[in-house]
């Protein structure tokens, strides 16, 4: 079962990976927390991503594409993955899509977590993310047992440093101009699966599996 997640910024995509991901046994793969895992190791890739991720612009298509591509084709991936930030332009969709086509295979769904802009400087402002495992928190829809600790691995949570109000609102400018056309993209693919994020995050997990088959 090979996955999308779109939706704007905030929209609970991670949150809702993480939890296919576990349902399915498949890898979850983020390419926001690859490039913070980088920015936190201070490799090259890390420096050059983190100056376009701290204004809230989008990576350059070529730091990211080959990267996504040879994931991929790791032997985690046979039975399937859920992409997660990835595509999130046209270009970067049809490089993945020429990558499956060489491989004989394709994106089953491209699942479209809906939440309108307002709802998503609210949420961002209360987010506690991992950087270690990658885990997301909120605290107040799903705190840490631990204030300011990671429930999984126990390092120290962080307020993201693109999630300042300012930040969130370029974010969410670029999202409408560069990712928002995916929605078509999947459309005419006759994959594309919408579904209501502003639900309690159980609700929308249970509306992703209906989605999915159990
Ligand atoms: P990335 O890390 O992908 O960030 P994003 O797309 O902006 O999305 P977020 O991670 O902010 O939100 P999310 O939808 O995952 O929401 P979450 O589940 O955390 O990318 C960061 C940057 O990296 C980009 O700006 C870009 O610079 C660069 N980048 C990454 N990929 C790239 C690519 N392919 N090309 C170019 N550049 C790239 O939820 C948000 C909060 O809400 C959490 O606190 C959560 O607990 C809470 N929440 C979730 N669901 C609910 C709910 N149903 N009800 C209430 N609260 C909820
Ligand atoms: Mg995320
Ligand atoms: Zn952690």
């Amino acid at each position: 079962m090979r996955l999308v997640m779109l939706g704007a910024p905030g929209a609970g995509k991670g949150t809702q990976a993480k939890k296919i991901a576990d349902k399915y046994g498949i890898p979850h793969i983020s390419t926001g927390d690859i490039f913070r895992a980088n920015i936190k190791n201070g490799t090259e890739l890390g420096k050059r991503a983190k100056a376009y991720m701290d204004q809230g612009a989008l990576v350059p298509d070529e730091l990211v594409v080959d990267l996504v591509a040879d994931r991929v084709k790791q032997a985690d991936c046979e039975k399937g993955y859920v992409l997660d930030g990835f595509p999130r332009t046209i270009p970067q969709a049809e490089s993945l899509d020429a990558v499956l086509k060489d491989m004989g295979q394709k994106i089953d769904h491209a699942i479209n977590v809906e939440v309108p802009d307002e709802n998503i400087v609210k949420r961002m402002s209360g987010r506690r993310a991992c950087v270690s495992c990658g885990a997301t928190y909120h605290i107040e829809h799903a705190p840490s047992k631990k204030e300011g600790i990671c429930d999984r691995c126990g390092e120290a949570l962080i307020l993201r440093d693109d999630d300042r109000a300012e930040t969130v609102k370029t974010r969410l400018s670029v999202y409408h101009e560069q990712t928002q056309p995916l929605i078509e993209y999947y459309g005419g693919q006759g994959c594309l699966e919408d579904v209501d994020g502003t639900m309690d995050m159980e609700e929308v997990f249970a509306a992703i599996c209906r989605i999915l088959g159990e």
